[in-house]
């Protein structure tokens, strides 16, 4: 059974603001570096990764299941930001809207009683408690920080660890 016409086009629509959410982030880590601050760059670069694999898995997903996947333009992201804190705000705000739009996705799904659907959703409604989890804790920590360089110094070489180990793991 493929999924009602009505999920595909939201799925294709998915697979866009996936790619969209990974050209936000790497946008952000161009500019983390230019503001040298290569720890910052590096975890954001990664997120930028993890939205690829997102976009990638509901490609695959429409294609396993007969749908049409049509790729669409992606929003060109905003290429310079006024602080640290000022980007992770924004991460935080756009993984809330990625949820808001997963949900929707999994509505959906519940109304088409499309059982297939819910379950493969099932693994991204739990990916976004932990992304939301994830960019909290970066944002309160800059907020903690606030305009400490030092401190600034040392958070950003505590995130080239995730990005390290990250690296380490594959
Ligand atoms: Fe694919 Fe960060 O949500």
């Amino acid at each position: 059974m493929t999924p009602s016409k009505g999920l595909q086009k939201a799925m294709n629509d998915q697979v866009r603001k996936e790619f969209e959410s990974a050209y936000l982030y790497l946008s952000m880590a161009a500019w983390m570096e230019d503001q040298t601050l290569p720890g910052f760059a590096a975890w954001l670069r990664l997120q930028a990764r993890e939205e690829a694999i997102h976009a990638m898995k509901i490609f695959e997903h429409l294609i396993d299941r007969s749908c049409r996947v049509a790729l669409q333009p992606l929003a060109g992201p905003p290429t310079t930001f006024k602080t640290p804190l000022d980007v992770f705000e924004q991460v935080k705000k756009h993984e809330e809207k990625v949820t808001r739009s997963i949900d929707e996705l999994y509505g959906l799904a519940v109304d088409d009683r499309d059982y297939a659907s819910q379950v493969f959703l099932e693994w991204f409604i739990t990916e976004q408690v932990e992304e939301e989890k994830n960019s909290t804790q970066v944002l309160e920590n800059v907020r903690r920080v606030g305009d400490n360089q030092a401190a600034l110094v040392m958070l950003d070489r505590e995130l080239g660890q995730r990005g390290a180990t990250a690296e380490a793991g594959e």
